[in-house]
Protein backbone atom coordinates (compact mmCIF):
# COMPACT_ATOMS: atom_id res chain seq x y z
CA UNK A 1 0.00 0.00 0.00
CA UNK A 2 1.00 3.70 -0.74
CA UNK A 3 2.91 4.45 2.20
CA UNK A 4 4.95 7.55 3.22
CA UNK A 5 8.20 8.78 4.61
CA UNK A 6 6.97 11.20 6.96
CA UNK A 7 4.17 9.30 8.81
CA UNK A 8 3.35 10.93 12.28
CA UNK A 9 0.43 8.74 13.19
CA UNK A 10 1.46 6.85 16.66
CA UNK A 11 4.17 8.95 17.22
CA UNK A 12 4.70 10.89 20.60
CA UNK A 13 1.00 10.31 21.77
CA UNK A 14 -0.39 9.33 24.97
CA UNK A 15 -3.12 6.05 24.64
CA UNK A 16 -6.55 8.07 24.81
CA UNK A 17 -8.27 4.77 26.33
CA UNK A 18 -6.44 5.31 29.22
CA UNK A 19 -6.30 1.72 30.33
CA UNK A 20 -2.61 2.32 31.81
CA UNK A 21 -3.90 4.63 34.44
CA UNK A 22 -7.11 2.72 35.57
CA UNK A 23 -7.45 2.13 39.17
CA UNK A 24 -7.59 -1.23 40.06
CA UNK A 25 -9.60 -2.03 43.32
CA UNK A 26 -9.46 -4.87 45.37
CA UNK A 27 -13.04 -5.81 44.43
CA UNK A 28 -12.53 -7.28 40.73
CA UNK A 29 -13.49 -10.63 41.57
CA UNK A 30 -12.73 -13.47 39.63
CA UNK A 31 -11.51 -17.27 40.88
CA UNK A 32 -9.21 -17.38 43.08
CA UNK A 33 -9.79 -13.51 44.52
CA UNK A 34 -12.96 -14.59 46.51
CA UNK A 35 -11.14 -14.14 49.78
CA UNK A 36 -9.85 -10.67 48.87
CA UNK A 37 -13.05 -9.69 47.96
CA UNK A 38 -14.88 -11.05 51.01
CA UNK A 39 -11.93 -8.83 52.98
CA UNK A 40 -12.72 -5.62 51.64
CA UNK A 41 -16.40 -5.79 52.21
CA UNK A 42 -18.65 -2.80 53.53
CA UNK A 43 -19.52 0.81 52.61
CA UNK A 44 -15.92 1.48 51.34
CA UNK A 45 -15.73 -1.61 48.97
CA UNK A 46 -19.31 -0.99 47.50
CA UNK A 47 -18.31 2.82 46.26
CA UNK A 48 -14.93 1.25 45.18
CA UNK A 49 -17.47 -1.35 43.17
CA UNK A 50 -19.23 1.59 41.96
CA UNK A 51 -16.57 3.01 40.60
CA UNK A 52 -15.42 0.54 39.03
CA UNK A 53 -18.55 -0.10 37.14
CA UNK A 54 -18.14 3.53 36.11
CA UNK A 55 -14.43 3.32 35.04
CA UNK A 56 -15.25 0.36 33.03
CA UNK A 57 -18.44 2.12 31.46
CA UNK A 58 -16.18 4.96 30.74
CA UNK A 59 -13.89 2.24 29.37
CA UNK A 60 -15.76 0.75 27.30
CA UNK A 61 -17.15 4.17 25.66
CA UNK A 62 -13.40 4.93 25.15
CA UNK A 63 -12.24 1.79 23.76
CA UNK A 64 -15.37 1.52 21.39
CA UNK A 65 -15.06 4.90 19.09
CA UNK A 66 -16.31 2.74 16.01
CA UNK A 67 -20.35 3.77 16.13
CA UNK A 68 -22.03 6.97 16.34
CA UNK A 69 -19.27 8.87 17.19
CA UNK A 70 -17.21 7.37 13.89
CA UNK A 71 -17.90 9.02 10.52
CA UNK A 72 -16.27 8.13 7.45
CA UNK A 73 -16.75 10.50 4.45
CA UNK A 74 -14.81 11.46 1.51
CA UNK A 75 -12.52 14.27 2.83
CA UNK A 76 -12.65 17.76 1.26
CA UNK A 77 -10.35 20.33 0.35
CA UNK A 78 -10.98 22.21 3.22
CA UNK A 79 -10.18 19.63 5.68
CA UNK A 80 -6.61 19.49 4.75
CA UNK A 81 -5.22 21.18 7.38
CA UNK A 82 -7.08 19.16 10.02
CA UNK A 83 -5.60 16.02 8.09
CA UNK A 84 -2.12 17.28 8.15
CA UNK A 85 -2.68 17.79 11.64
CA UNK A 86 -3.31 14.13 12.39
CA UNK A 87 -1.62 12.53 10.21
CA UNK A 88 1.08 14.75 8.39
CA UNK A 89 1.91 13.82 4.79
CA UNK A 90 1.21 17.25 3.67
CA UNK A 91 1.72 16.06 -0.37
CA UNK A 92 0.10 12.67 -0.57
CA UNK A 93 -3.78 14.36 1.25
CA UNK A 94 -2.88 17.42 -1.84
CA UNK A 95 -2.15 14.87 -3.80
CA UNK A 96 -5.35 12.58 -3.66
CA UNK A 97 -7.71 15.39 -2.51
CA UNK A 98 -7.12 16.67 -5.97
CA UNK A 99 -7.04 13.80 -7.55
CA UNK A 100 -10.78 13.41 -5.85
CA UNK A 101 -11.59 16.37 -7.41
CA UNK A 102 -10.65 15.34 -10.68
CA UNK A 103 -12.80 12.10 -10.46
CA UNK A 104 -10.09 9.98 -10.47
CA UNK A 105 -10.22 8.07 -6.95
CA UNK A 106 -12.15 8.89 -2.86
CA UNK A 107 -10.00 9.79 -0.28
CA UNK A 108 -12.43 8.22 2.51
CA UNK A 109 -11.59 9.99 5.94
CA UNK A 110 -12.61 8.28 9.15
CA UNK A 111 -13.61 11.52 12.08
CA UNK A 112 -13.85 11.35 15.80
CA UNK A 113 -15.71 14.71 16.23
CA UNK A 114 -13.57 16.96 14.37
CA UNK A 115 -10.09 14.95 14.19
CA UNK A 116 -9.03 12.63 11.42
CA UNK A 117 -9.24 9.24 13.42
CA UNK A 118 -7.14 7.67 9.91
CA UNK A 119 -7.93 7.11 6.01
CA UNK A 120 -7.94 5.03 3.13
CA UNK A 121 -7.99 6.32 -0.14
CA UNK A 122 -10.21 3.66 -3.20
CA UNK A 123 -8.07 4.03 -6.44
CA UNK A 124 -9.90 3.85 -9.64
CA UNK A 125 -7.54 4.85 -12.52
CA UNK A 126 -5.26 2.42 -13.97
CA UNK A 127 -2.79 0.88 -11.70
CA UNK A 128 0.69 1.84 -12.40
CA UNK A 129 2.50 -1.70 -11.37
CA UNK A 130 2.17 -3.22 -14.93
CA UNK A 131 1.72 -6.74 -13.77
CA UNK A 132 -1.47 -5.15 -11.56
CA UNK A 133 -2.51 -3.62 -14.76
CA UNK A 134 -2.68 -6.60 -16.46
CA UNK A 135 -4.15 -8.76 -14.18
CA UNK A 136 -6.37 -7.24 -12.56
CA UNK A 137 -7.74 -4.30 -15.38
CA UNK A 138 -10.32 -2.17 -13.95
CA UNK A 139 -10.46 -3.46 -10.31
CA UNK A 140 -10.12 -0.31 -7.97
CA UNK A 141 -7.68 -0.67 -5.24
CA UNK A 142 -7.66 -0.25 -1.45
CA UNK A 143 -4.63 2.21 -1.16
CA UNK A 144 -3.17 4.05 2.45
CA UNK A 145 -4.94 2.18 4.69
CA UNK A 146 -4.32 4.33 7.94
CA UNK A 147 -5.29 4.52 11.57
CA UNK A 148 -3.84 7.14 13.97
CA UNK A 149 -1.37 4.83 16.13
CA UNK A 150 -3.38 5.03 19.37
CA UNK A 151 -6.62 4.48 18.46
CA UNK A 152 -5.11 1.60 16.56
CA UNK A 153 -7.06 -1.80 17.62
CA UNK A 154 -10.05 -0.56 18.13
CA UNK A 155 -11.95 -1.14 14.96
CA UNK A 156 -11.84 1.84 12.90
CA UNK A 157 -9.24 -0.13 10.16
CA UNK A 158 -11.99 -2.84 9.63
CA UNK A 159 -14.53 0.63 9.25
CA UNK A 160 -12.26 1.97 7.47
CA UNK A 161 -12.51 -0.92 4.53
CA UNK A 162 -15.55 -1.39 4.91
CA UNK A 163 -16.43 2.01 3.63
CA UNK A 164 -14.07 1.48 0.59
CA UNK A 165 -15.83 -1.62 -0.26
CA UNK A 166 -19.31 -0.24 0.14
CA UNK A 167 -18.23 2.75 -2.09
CA UNK A 168 -16.97 0.52 -4.40
CA UNK A 169 -19.86 -1.45 -5.12
CA UNK A 170 -22.09 1.64 -5.18
CA UNK A 171 -20.14 2.33 -7.83
CA UNK A 172 -20.43 -0.84 -9.63
CA UNK A 173 -17.14 -2.50 -9.03
CA UNK A 174 -17.45 -6.07 -8.64
CA UNK A 175 -14.13 -6.84 -6.97
CA UNK A 176 -11.52 -4.58 -4.85
CA UNK A 177 -7.88 -5.49 -4.66
CA UNK A 178 -4.88 -4.25 -2.41
CA UNK A 179 -1.13 -4.52 -1.70
CA UNK A 180 0.46 -5.18 1.47
CA UNK A 181 4.02 -5.35 2.16
CA UNK A 182 6.07 -8.88 2.60
CA UNK A 183 6.70 -7.67 5.65
CA UNK A 184 3.50 -6.47 7.08
CA UNK A 185 1.92 -9.81 8.62
CA UNK A 186 -0.54 -7.86 11.17
CA UNK A 187 -1.96 -5.99 8.38
CA UNK A 188 -2.18 -9.29 5.79
CA UNK A 189 -4.19 -11.22 8.98
CA UNK A 190 -6.71 -8.38 9.43
CA UNK A 191 -7.09 -8.69 5.01
CA UNK A 192 -7.76 -12.10 5.24
CA UNK A 193 -9.88 -12.09 7.98
CA UNK A 194 -11.90 -9.89 5.54
CA UNK A 195 -12.13 -11.72 3.11
CA UNK A 196 -9.43 -11.12 0.86
CA UNK A 197 -7.26 -14.04 -0.90
CA UNK A 198 -3.68 -13.87 -2.78
CA UNK A 199 -4.01 -13.17 -6.42
CA UNK A 200 -2.20 -15.96 -7.06
CA UNK A 201 0.34 -14.33 -9.50
CA UNK A 202 3.11 -13.82 -6.99
CA UNK A 203 4.66 -10.62 -5.16
CA UNK A 204 5.32 -7.39 -7.36
CA UNK A 205 7.14 -4.28 -6.95
CA UNK A 206 5.31 -1.36 -5.47
CA UNK A 207 6.80 2.19 -5.87
CA UNK A 208 5.44 5.02 -4.53
CA UNK A 209 6.65 9.14 -4.51
CA UNK A 210 7.08 9.77 -0.57
CA UNK A 211 8.12 12.61 1.19
CA UNK A 212 10.82 12.46 4.00
CA UNK A 213 11.18 14.53 7.35
CA UNK A 214 13.30 17.09 5.95
CA UNK A 215 10.88 17.24 3.31
CA UNK A 216 12.60 16.25 -0.01
CA UNK A 217 10.41 13.91 -2.23
CA UNK A 218 11.60 10.71 -2.89
CA UNK A 219 10.48 7.25 -3.92
CA UNK A 220 10.16 4.40 -2.23
CA UNK A 221 10.14 0.54 -3.39
CA UNK A 222 8.59 -2.14 -1.74
CA UNK A 223 7.74 -6.04 -2.60
CA UNK A 224 3.90 -6.32 -1.97
CA UNK A 225 1.39 -9.27 -2.58
CA UNK A 226 -1.68 -8.65 -3.82
CA UNK A 227 -4.77 -9.54 -2.40
CA UNK A 228 -8.21 -9.63 -4.21
CA UNK A 229 -12.06 -9.83 -2.30
CA UNK A 230 -15.22 -10.10 -4.52
CA UNK A 231 -17.90 -7.55 -3.56
C1 LIG B 1 -3.45 -1.72 9.57
C2 LIG B 1 -4.30 -0.70 10.30
C3 LIG B 1 -4.86 0.29 9.32
C4 LIG B 1 -5.44 -1.45 10.98
O1 LIG B 1 -6.29 -0.52 11.61
P1 LIG B 1 -6.92 -0.87 13.02
O2 LIG B 1 -7.92 0.18 13.32
O3 LIG B 1 -5.84 -1.08 13.99
O4 LIG B 1 -7.63 -2.25 12.65
P2 LIG B 1 -8.81 -2.99 13.39
O5 LIG B 1 -8.89 -2.56 14.80
O6 LIG B 1 -10.04 -2.87 12.57
O7 LIG B 1 -8.31 -4.49 13.29
C5 LIG B 1 -7.21 -4.89 14.07
C6 LIG B 1 -6.31 -5.72 13.20
O8 LIG B 1 -5.46 -4.90 12.40
C7 LIG B 1 -4.15 -5.48 12.34
N1 LIG B 1 -3.24 -4.52 12.99
C8 LIG B 1 -3.35 -3.99 14.21
N2 LIG B 1 -2.32 -3.15 14.46
C9 LIG B 1 -1.57 -3.14 13.37
C10 LIG B 1 -0.39 -2.46 13.01
N3 LIG B 1 0.24 -1.63 13.84
N4 LIG B 1 0.10 -2.63 11.77
C11 LIG B 1 -0.52 -3.46 10.92
N5 LIG B 1 -1.65 -4.15 11.21
C12 LIG B 1 -2.17 -3.99 12.42
C13 LIG B 1 -4.22 -6.79 13.07
O9 LIG B 1 -4.56 -7.82 12.15
C14 LIG B 1 -5.36 -6.56 14.03
O10 LIG B 1 -5.99 -7.73 14.37
P3 LIG B 1 -5.64 -8.43 15.77
O11 LIG B 1 -6.01 -7.41 16.82
O12 LIG B 1 -6.47 -9.66 15.76
O13 LIG B 1 -4.17 -8.69 15.75
C15 LIG B 1 -3.53 0.07 11.38
O14 LIG B 1 -3.03 -0.82 12.31
C16 LIG B 1 -2.38 0.91 10.86
O15 LIG B 1 -2.56 2.08 10.54
N6 LIG B 1 -1.18 0.31 10.76
C17 LIG B 1 -0.02 1.01 10.28
C18 LIG B 1 -0.12 1.31 8.79
C19 LIG B 1 -0.30 0.03 7.99
O16 LIG B 1 0.39 -0.96 8.19
N7 LIG B 1 -1.26 0.08 7.04
C20 LIG B 1 -1.55 -1.04 6.19
C21 LIG B 1 -0.70 -0.98 4.99
S1 LIG B 1 -1.03 -2.36 3.92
Amino acid sequence: MDRTADRRSGEGSADPSGTSGRPLTCCRGGAGEGNRTLKCGGRRSRLASRRNRVDRHNELVRLSPVGARLQIRPGAEAELPALVEALGQRPFFADRLARQHQGRGLLLVAWLGDRPAGDVYLLREPADVPEVHRYLPGVPQLDHLEVVGPLQRRGIGTALIGAGEDTARRLGDQRVALGVGLANVEARRLYERLGYVDWGHGPVVGTWPAVRDDGAAVAVSQLIDMLVKHL
